[in-house]
């Protein structure tokens, strides 16, 4: 008699060990599906990123085709300010007009130098150049 009421505490006892550890991996099982479900949106919500930087890349594709680097350089005064310090000066709402001066080149905003004009580019063109400029802004 003794020994089966001990015997069913014993297995009382080795069942609820079992439930506790059962319940906890359910728990990590749990844990790593809603890790997935982040990495899934972080996933879906890369290209969203990427589609709104590709002004900047392709505005920077375009400085290193054309000849600004002999003038401009991304830290340091040349001949033309640097990038930083032109991204320091203006905002996104100066854009039409930053173009519009590298098309037409000019003077007088940094000193008596001209920056030569581009006639050949387009506005497009330009103002993808001034929105990679403006992202050197620290
Ligand atoms: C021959 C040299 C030269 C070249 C080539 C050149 N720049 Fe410039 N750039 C200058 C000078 C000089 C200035 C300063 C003009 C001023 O004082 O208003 C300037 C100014 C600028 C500014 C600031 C304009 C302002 O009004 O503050 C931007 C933006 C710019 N350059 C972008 C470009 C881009 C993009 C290219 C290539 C398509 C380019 N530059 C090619 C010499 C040059």
């Amino acid at each position: 008699m003794m020994k089966t009421v001990k015997n069913s505490y014993l297995l009382m006892i080795l069942s609820l060990f079992f439930m506790i550890s059962c319940s906890k991996k359910e728990d990590v099982l749990a844990e790593s599906e809603s890790n997935i479900v982040q990495e899934e949106t972080k996933l879906m919500e890369s290209p969203i990123k990427i589609e709104q930087t590709l002004p900047e890349n392709e505005g920077l594709k375009l400085i290193e085709t054309s000849d600004c680097l002999s003038c401009h350089q991304m830290d340091k005064k040349i001949v033309g300010p640097s990038y930083q310090n032109v991204a320091e000066k203006y905002t996104e709402s100066d854009i039409d007009q930053l173009a519009k001066k590298i098309i037409d080149g000019g003077k007088g905003n940094w000193g008596e130098v001209a920056m030569i004009p581009h006639s050949g580019l387009s506005k497009e063109d330009a103002q993808k150049m001034v929105r990679y400029i403006l992202s050197l802004k620290k």
